[in-house]
């Protein structure tokens, strides 16, 4: 059984988020979408709503399981049983952040992979920040987040 974990704010899920998740259950048998309450960012979305709002784009994906957590993700991958983390990589900008986490998280366990996924080009230049900037100014955000939630992020 080959399990990976999916880690991110998801402030909120976006297409670019959708996309990696199912490039990833190509790979995997199943895909953990772990949701960090990361409350040092500050979300727009409650952790509650942003876990919700990862089920309801996920809820027809059988390889699908998603996970709220609270603390370091080297623990979480303990308690889900899986070394291998999923992150998805879009331009150089995101290469330096993702490089020291991806080293943070093997420096606290040294079995700890991280396997890093692009998006379609299409979906390269969305971000969960340029999502909540749009929606804050009441722009369209109809080809960024998936249609399931497009309504809730209205809302
Ligand atoms: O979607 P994001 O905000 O880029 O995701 C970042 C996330 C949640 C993966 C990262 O902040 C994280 O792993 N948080 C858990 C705390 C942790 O393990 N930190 C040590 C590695 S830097």
């Amino acid at each position: 059984m080959k399990r990976a974990i999916y880690p991110g704010t998801f402030d909120p899920i976006t297409l670019g988020h959708l996309d990696i998740i199912k490039r990833a259950c190509k790979i995997f048998d199943e895909v953990i979408v772990a949701v960090a309450q990361n409350k040092a960012k500050e979300p727009m979305f409650s952790f509650e709503k942003r876990i919700e709002l990862v089920e309801k784009v996920t809820q027809d994906f059988p390889k699908i399981k998603v996970v709220g957590f609270e603390g370091l993700l080297a623990n979480l991958s303990d308690e889900l049983e899986s070394n291998t983390i999923i992150r998805g990589l879009r331009a150089v900008s995101d290469f330096e952040y993702e490089l020291q986490m991806g080293y943070a998280n093997a420096s606290l366990k040294k079995d700890l992979d991280t396997i890093y996924l692009m998006p379609s080009l299409q979906y390269a230049f969305i971000s969960s920040s340029i999502v909540r900037a749009i929606l804050s100014h009441g722009g369209k955000i109809d080809h960024l987040v998936p249609a399931t939630i497009l309504s809730d992020l209205k809302a």
